[in-house]
């Protein structure tokens, strides 16, 4: 009798105790959700990495992902509803495959906030409350909720391309350092503001470095805050009126010119689907704020529901002419003063870029490109989108304004000529993965020490081996009999 009781406990010891020397052995899976809180959408990506770093980084892989079009940005001043929107988004989270039941949840917002930051604060700082509150009392763990700053968003999304690309981790080939690693670029361009970064060799006093899988990059991030496309259609809109207001146009009582756009277009597509003609939706923030004062003076004497009346018909130089002053610094600081980007400070390496977000929807989607494509025929491709009858689900009336803002900016404003134009790579996805700045961002976080008591992975990851393992011996051995308890539960 007092054998049999001997070898229970020592079987059951090994038991409670073997889950931690297992744990020597085997690695943990990690898991983190991100929310990427953007201008004009909301989505959360699950990401997962294996504790076995590579290192001193993870290897981070999107596991699952929800996409919302509506941006939180757009629940300012209504806590209410922002408080069932996040909860509605993280309840659609029970779907996913996730195996441990405390996930941290890092927040980070962007363009959109950081814009409604300079007119709005208080806004900013409930918007962020209530996102903080909604995690603290749901299943998951508050991970970090904050506002990214325009470089760290550049920065991780240029670690997303190049981990996504598979440029790095980059097989160590040699002694000599990062020189023989071939990086990419990557241009994001989102609703309020446009991110290009690349790997700078020489002559970048204000690059940042990176550390990431043991090896340090030097990574030249910049970005241009209203250059987003949702910002540039407020911005396009407001110098439409203010270039016919300094031709002394009556604004009140004549259509005013919308020279990129497509007259034969109809309104389709929801989003960004028709430009804003209302006074106070043109003229919200910063980005649209002219400061010309007899123009400021005569905007402030009109009302602020005014209607303004525009006739759209594309006229290939004149939409250029307006768009002009986006593109050329000195011009754009008369008009606006703030927010221009400087093309000259600019200097891109001959290097693949890849284009993602607004320049694969609002530009290689409503043209019909490939992935890469040359100079000729995407001008040729903007001409068909600008002048022919165009009727699809997801046209719009502002299709031709998006390809000629974003070609301006990758000509003009970015330098890609005709010898160039096929470094770019228009995409969506890389690998079955969404390109966004959130991959390189979990993959910043894998970094970090574990919070050991957080991951309850590693008990069901172990209990199911030596469950296996009973069963096995119970079968084998006969053991029935003695453990008859924990036998029963094969
Ligand atoms: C990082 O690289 C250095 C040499 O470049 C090496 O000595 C060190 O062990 C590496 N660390 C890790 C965690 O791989
Ligand atoms: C949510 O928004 C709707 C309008 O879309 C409004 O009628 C309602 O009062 C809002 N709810 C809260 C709790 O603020
Ligand atoms: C502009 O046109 C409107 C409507 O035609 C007219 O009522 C108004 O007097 C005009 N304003 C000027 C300054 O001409
Ligand atoms: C944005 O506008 C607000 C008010 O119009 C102003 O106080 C603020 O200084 C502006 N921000 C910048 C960066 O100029
Ligand atoms: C930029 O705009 C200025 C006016 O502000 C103009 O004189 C100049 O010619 C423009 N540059 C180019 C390259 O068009
Ligand atoms: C840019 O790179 C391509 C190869 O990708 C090469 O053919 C071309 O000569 C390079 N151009 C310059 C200016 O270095």
């Amino acid at each position: 009798m007092q054998r049999w009781a001997i070898v229970i406990m020592l079987f059951l010891g090994a038991l409670f105790n073997l889950p931690t020397t297992w744990s020597k052995h085997t690695p943990k899976i990690v898991e983190a959700v991100v929310i990427d809180a953007g201008s004009s959408h909301t989505s959360a990506l699950l990401y997962r990495w294996s504790s076995d770093l590579i290192s001193g980084t993870g290897l981070v892989q999107e596991m699952e992902q929800i996409y919302l079009d509506t941006p939180v940005t757009s629940f300012a001043g209504d806590p209410g509803n922002l408080t069932t929107f996040m909860q509605d988004l993280i309840n659609d989270m029970k779907d996913w495959g996730s195996t441990s039941s405390d996930i941290p949840i890092y927040v980070g917002a962007t363009a959109g906030m950081r814009i409604l930051q300079e007119s709005k604060p208080e806004d900013v700082d409930e918007i962020l409350e209530v996102i903080e509150r909604v995690i603290k009392n749901s299943r998951f763990e508050v991970g970090d909720v904050a506002i990214l700053s325009g470089s760290d968003e550049s920065l991780y999304s240029w670690l997303s391309v190049n981990v996504l690309s598979r440029a790095i981790p980059a097989s160590p080939k040699g002694s000599s350092g990062n020189e023989q690693i071939e990086t990419a670029g990557a241009l994001d361009m989102g609703g309020g503001s446009l991110e290009v970064a690349f790997n700078c060799v020489d002559g970048c006093d204000q690059a940042h470095t990176l550390d990431v899988f043991n090896q340090t990059f030097t990574v030249w991030p910049s970005m241009a805050s209203c250059y987003g496309i949702r910002e540039a259609m407020g911005r396009y809109t407001a110098l439409t009126i203010y270039q016919a207001f300094k031709r002394g146009e009556n604004l009140t009582g004549v259509d005013i010119h919308n020279p990129c756009a497509n007259e034969h277009s109809q309104l389709r597509d929801k989003w960004l689907g028709d430009f804003s003609t209302i006074k106070s939706n043109i003229f919200t923030n910063n980005c649209t704020k002219i400061i010309d004062a007899e123009f400021s003076d005569w905007l402030v004497s009109i009302p602020d529901g005014l209607e303004f009346h525009f006739h759209d018909s594309y006229d290939e130089h004149k939409c250029d002419q307006v768009l002009e002053p986006l593109t050329n610094f000195s011009a754009c600081r008369e008009i606006f003063g703030q927010e221009c980007l400087n093309p000259s400070g600019l200097s891109l390496p001959n290097d693949t870029f890849y284009g993602f977000s607004s320049f694969y929807h609002s530009f290689r989607k409503p043209l019909n490109l490939e992935k890469s494509t040359d100079y000729a025929t995407a001008m040729h491709k903007i001409k068909e989108v600008c002048q022919e009858p165009q009727s699809c689900d997801t046209c719009s009336k502002t299709d031709c304004f998006e390809v000629s803002y974003v070609f301006k900016i990758l000509t003009d404003g970015l330098s890609f000529n005709k010898d160039t134009f096929g470094h770019l790579q228009f995409v969506d996805e890389i690998k079955g993965s969404q390109v966004s700045w959130t991959l390189g961002y979990a993959t910043m976080r894998s970094q970090e020490p574990l919070d050991e008591s957080r991951n309850i992975t590693l008990i069901s990851q172990c209990f199911f081996p030596w469950m296996i393992l009973i069963c096995v011996m119970c079968i084998l051995f006969h053991l029935t009999y003695c453990f008859l308890p924990l036998c029963s539960l094969c």
